[in-house]
């Protein structure tokens, strides 16, 4: 336990990507952002849109992936990344990780990329794209090459890209080993900090996720979220107003865990066992949270909206912060590798 505690002390440096799939969602501010957010009041944070991962997968249509990044960049500015406490960026602004990635891939076993849970189970889900490709094996090393470039010591990731940090760690050491014989180390050991898997359901009960179209999206309508809501499904015991339902038998209800205070909770179970309030009573004292939630991040959303160059500018002064970084990284990883000529 000790130990545990002394570990996450020494946390310093995070870094983490996102690929874009579209505009960002609750599921995401819930799961990963609010993480983030607590992470940059005391960390240094590199937070970037990951777009050439997006391309091993996307590689036929390279206009999905830009048009994403911008909405994801918008949307991390309106939920409060501030660039003033995070470095904001985009990955393939910052080549050197393309460099780094080849350097990496040169002592790479092919195995130790061949076992990655994620790369059977994605190439059978994604079949009606061709994944058999050189890039999409190296999706993992690449994103060992984001983090070791900013010789990051803990990755903020969900539980399926845990292989993806544990193979990063593995990496560092091998270069470390074969490359630092008799001087420190380049590449700390790093991490995966587990991101508490986010509790909030998707409109219809399962996962959300845009391709179940059960989401409450960032950038949407206040309007649309209130008919999204008043229109979720409820349990369908209550047919009628006077009809008595339980709660656990409704996402409304799963919705209230994470919003609702305990006073209100207490009022809402009392009320839907008895009948004694109606599901869009109930839906009610949900969507005034969800307003007091959603409100702020959208008008600030609204506001960089109208300011597209001020965004340019802070993307760019991120990118120019973490291309210093990187090239600091690349000196002493071209210099372990005797890659100096002048
Ligand atoms: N693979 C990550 C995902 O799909 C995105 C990613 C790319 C990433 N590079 C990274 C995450 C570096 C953390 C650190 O979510
Ligand atoms: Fe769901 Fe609330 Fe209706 Fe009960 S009252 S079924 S918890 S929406």
């Amino acid at each position: 336990m000790a130990e545990e505690q002394q570990k996450e002390q020494e946390v310093t440096r995070i870094v983490s990507g996102m690929r874009s799939s579209g505009k960002l969602h609750l599921g995401h501010y819930k799961g990963v952002l609010q993480n983030w957010l607590t992470l940059q009041e005391d960390k240094t944070c590199f937070f970037f849109a990951a777009d050439w991962h997006g391309l091993t997968t996307e590689y036929a249509h390279p206009e999905v992936v830009k048009a994403g990044i911008w909405d994801m960049l918008i949307d991390w500015l309106a939920v409060g990344i501030d660039p003033e406490k995070s470095t904001i960026f985009i990955q393939s602004q910052v080549p050197e990780h393309a460099e780094l990635h080849l350097l990496l891939s040169f002592m790479t076993p092919l195995s130790w990329l061949e076992r990655v849970p994620t790369y059977k189970d994605q190439i059978s889900q994604l079949r009606e794209k061709d994944l058999g490709t050189y890039g999409f094996l190296g999706y993992p090393l690449l994103q060992s090459a984001d983090i070791m470039m900013y010789r990051a010591d803990a990755v903020p990731v969900g539980e399926d890209q845990v292989p993806h940090i544990e193979l990063t760690r593995e990496i560092g050491r091998r270069f470390n080993h074969l490359y630092r014989q008799g001087i420190p180390p380049l590449f700390p050991d790093c991490q995966a900090l587990l991101m508490p898997t986010s509790k909030l359901p998707g409109l219809d009960g399962r996962k959300m996720s845009k391709s179940y179209n059960n989401t409450i999206s960032l950038s949407e309508t206040w309007q649309e979220t209130e008919k999204k809501v008043k229109t979720m499904p409820t349990d369908p015991a209550r047919v009628r107003r006077e009809d008595a339902g339980t709660p656990e038998k409704c996402t409304v209800w799963d919705f209230h865990q994470i919003y609702s205070t305990p006073d209100e909770r207490d009022e809402v179970r009392e009320g839907c066992t008895t009948a004694g309030i109606g599901c869009l009573d109930c839906k009610k004292i949900l969507l005034k949270h969800l307003a007091d939630e959603l409100e702020p991040i959208r008008e600030r959303r609204a506001d960089l909206l109208k300011r597209p160059d001020d965004v340019k500018d802070i993307v760019a002064a991120g990118n120019a912060v973490a291309r210093r970084e990187a090239q600091k990284t690349m000196a002493k990883v071209r210099k372990s590798l005797k890659m100096e000529y002048k």
